[in-house]
C-alpha cells in the first residue's frame, strides 16, 4: 500500500508512517483517519491518499457490466474511500449508501460530489450499524478487508457479510496474497477466498486477473450469494 508518489506537501510514505505508529499502538483502524486528515490538509488532497483513483476500479465496473443489478437492487460500498466506485454503482441507478471509517474521507467525497445521489457515512465495518443487518442485495468490498491485519479479518469478515441480504450478492477485490505478505496492506490467499464463504454464504465465482504494472500484482475477483 505503500506510496511512491510524491504528493502536495506530504512525504510519500504517510501512509506507512501512520500505519506503523497506529500498529504498533495496538490499534489497526487508527490509522485511516489521520491520513485523509493529513491529505486534507495538502494542497493536492485526492493524489495524498495511495489507493485513491479518478476512475473506477476497471474490475468492478467490468463485473457490473457482465451482471447488470436488478431493480429495486440496494447497493452499499464498504471502506469507499473518496467515492469513485461509489458514484459509479449510484450512476447504474442504484440506490447506493457508502461508508467509511475516516470522518475526513467522507466529509472530503461529499464536497467532491455535491449533487451525490450516495448516501455516504463515516462507520466502522467493526462496529456496524444494527439497522443495516440484511439490508444490501448488493455489497461491494474492494481492498478494505486486505487493509486489516490478519488478526481482525475474521471480525472485519463478520462484518462484510453481515449486510448482505437473503439472496444478495457480495463482490470481494483484493489483491493475490504472493508469499510473504507485506504489511499493509495484507493480500488475500485463495484460502482466505474461500473462507470469506460461510454455509449462508456461497462463493459463485473467483477470477485471478492480471494487474500489469501494479506493485502488489494480480487481483481477485470472488463473487458471493447469500443463500438464506
Ligand atoms: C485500501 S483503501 C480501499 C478504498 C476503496 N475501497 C478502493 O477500492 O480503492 C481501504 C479503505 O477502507 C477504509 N477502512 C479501513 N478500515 C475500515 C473500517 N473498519 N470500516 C470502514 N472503513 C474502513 C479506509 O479508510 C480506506 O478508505
Amino acid at each position: 500500500m505503500s506510496n511512491v508518489r510524491q504528493t502536495g506537501g506530504m512525504t510519500e510514505s504517510a501512509d506507512r508512517r501512520l500505519s506503523a505508529r497506529a500498529l504498533s499502538e495496538g490499534d489497526p483502524t487508527g490509522w485511516f483517519e489521520p491520513l485523509y486528515a493529513e491529505a486534507a490538509l495538502s494542497s493536492d488532497p485526492l493524489s495524498a491518499v495511495p489507493w485513491h483513483r479518478d476512475i473506477p476500479n476497471p474490475l468492478l465496473v467490468e463485473w457490473v457490466e457482465t451482471h447488470p443489478p436488478t431493480p429495486g437492487t440496494r447497493a452499499i460500498v464498504v471502506g469507499s474511500g473518496y467515492g469513485t466506485d461509489a458514484e459509479y454503482i449510484a450512476a447504474q441507478g442504484i440506490p447506493t449508501v457508502a461508508f467509511d471509517i475516516s470522518p475526513s474521507a467522507i466529509t472530503a467525497t461529499r464536497e467532491r460530489f455535491p449533487s451525490s445521489r450516495v448516501e455516504y457515512r463515516a462507520a466502522d465495518l467493526l462496529a456496524l450499524p444494527p439497522d443495516w443487518a440484511g439490508a444490501f442485495d448488493l455489497v461491494i468490498e474492494s481492498l478494505t478487508i486486505q487493509s486489516l491485519p490478519p488478526e481482525i479479518r475474521a471480525e472485519a469478515i463478520a462484518g462484510v457479510r453481515s449486510l448482505v441480504a437473503p439472496g444478495g450478492t457480495l463482490l470481494v477485490i483484493a489483491n493475490v496474497a504472493q508469499g510473504v505478505p507485506p504489511s499493509p496492506p495484507w493480500p488475500l490467499s485463495r484460502a482466505d477466498i474461500d473462507a470469506i464463504a460461510s454455509p449462508e454464504l456461497e462463493l459463485i465465482a473467483v477470477e485471478a486477473f492480471a494487474q500489469p504494472g501494479h506493485f502488489l500484482g494480480a487481483r481477485w475477483v470472488a463473487e458471493y450469494r447469500r443463500v438464506s
